[in-house]
């Protein structure tokens, strides 16, 4: 076990100014400090609202590596439970999703709970007369999340009391998710079905800046992409293009397009590409969606949120959503060189169904296991956690467009082909890996 000097000294020493020293991806170690301080420290997605609709409602899921699960409770509100019996520990729901009725039962003992987790009844009950039982961790029942937040229908959580609170952690970066729930006519989004998911071999930070890695594109996905594009044209490349070009093609645009794309960094690790136009700026309109957004919103709003087409904005640790396309990708750590991405979409409630349509496609094409594009980046992490392997330098390059500046003003927007999102990543990673140890320390 680290002391806490030992644990300020290991993280500050892996980062220096542009760079990050290997470790932050290979290491076991690092990767158990981040579980014991960094996911607990900050706001974690756990789920939408729509995946338990009524009361016994449940979703269990992995809060970094620890399971838990959200539950409507009998109030109508969604409680987040720790998933384990306070008895012996075995996870008391198995099931991704169901309905648990009014209570939890577990499957070991029969001991059971209400669904905001305090203990119900224990059978024999007899037998803990006068043991002390009412004073132990397993009398209290399932322990909740210290902290549950629903945004709009996105509840977060947060273990630890350290830290700022929920609007102190997102700040303005809650305008992302604002967008995408607003391109619903009713202000609601629902999620559809299972996410896609996949395991990769590879540490879950490779993964979370590559969502704002624009130079990577045109050549890693050049096999994939770019054979699209050289078929499109092959086939005169004018007229309507079919819902999977359209999809596929922009992947191909040129570094300039994505300079001026524009990134936009905010505190906390968060921000997002897609300042002024992004790759899904160009879609073609689906009948009927602007009038119905018109008629909820006014002519002037609908167009005002329409207009917005952010690329990927990252949520700092590990989730990243694309508004115009209603996609949200978790990026769930495992161990240091093993990540489970789930890809989940939504349906924008009262939009025309061809929407969801194209969402389901471009989930399809880009983020499913069977993707011609996500295998791209899969083949270029796996590349890269093997290769830091090498002795020949322990650092990783993240210098590009770098201006010490930018350490004291997290947000600001930049040229689209900056680093600067993975270096503002970065500093929020040491400042939540170092959260409530720090002053202990010095
Ligand atoms: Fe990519």
């Amino acid at each position: 076990m680290m002391n806490d000097g030992m644990v300020i000294e290991t993280i500050r020493g892996l980062i220096r100014d542009g760079e990050v020293h290997r470790d932050l991806y290979c290491s076991q170690e690092v990767f158990s400090l981040e579980m014991e301080h960094l996911f607990r420290n900050a706001w974690v997605y756990i789920g939408h609202e729509s995946q338990v609709p009524n009361k016994g409602d449940y979703f269990a899921t992995e809060l970094g590596t620890q399971p838990v699960l959200m539950v409507r409770h009998s109030d109508n509100s969604i409680r987040a439970l720790f998933n384990r019996c306070p008895h012996k520990g075995t996870q008391v729901v198995i099931d991704r999703k169901g309905n648990t009725g009014k209570f939890f039962r577990c499957p070991y003992h029969a001991w059971s709970f209400k669904t905001d987790g305090s203990l119900l009844a224990v059978p024999l009950k007899k037998g803990y007369e006068n043991t002390g039982m009412p004073e132990s961790c397993a009398s209290k029942g399932m322990t909740p999340l210290a902290h549950v937040e629903n945004y709009r229908g996105f509840i977060f959580a947060k273990i630890n009391d350290a830290g700022p609170d929920f609007d102190g952690f997102f700040g303005e970066s809650l305008s992302s998710l604002d967008n995408m729930i607003d391109r619903s006519p009713e202000g609601r989004l629902e999620v559809v079905g299972s996410p896609l998911r996949y395991l990769h071999h590879c540490n879950w930070k490779m993964l979370v800046e590559n969502q704002t890695d624009t130079c990577h594109p045109m050549v890693a996905h050049e096999s994939s992409a770019g054979t699209v594009k050289q078929i499109w044209e092959q086939e005169g490349g004018d007229g309507p293009k079919p819902m999977a070009v359209e999809c596929i093609l922009p992947f191909m645009s040129s570094y300039e397009f994505f300079e001026n794309m524009g990134i936009r960094t905010w505190d906390n690790g968060h921000g997002h590409t897609g300042v002024h136009h992004s790759i899904h700026s160009d879609y073609s309109a689906i009948e009927g969606y602007f009038e119905r957004m018109v008629t909820a919103y006014g002519e002037d709003r609908a167009k005002q949120i329409l207009d917005e087409n952010r690329h990927n904005t990252v949520y700092f640790p590990n989730m990243m959503i694309k508004g115009p396309i209603q996609s949200l990708r978790l990026f769930k750590p495992i161990a240091a060189n093993k990540t489970l991405v789930e890809s989940w979409i939504f349906r924008l409630v009262g939009a025309p169904d061809k929407l969801l349509e194209r969402t389901a496609m471009y989930n399809r094409l880009i983020n499913a296991p069977t993707s011609i594009v996500g295998h791209d980046d899969l083949e270029m992490y796996e590349r890269a956690q093997s290769g830091l392997m090498s002795d020949g330098n322990q650092w990783v390059n993240m210098q590009r467009l770098y201006d010490p500046a930018e350490d004291d003003s997290p947000n600001a927007t930049y040229n689209g082909t900056t680093e600067a999102q993975m270096r503002n990543q970065f500093r929020a990673w040491e400042k939540f890996m170092t959260l409530g140890i720090e002053e202990a320390a010095s």
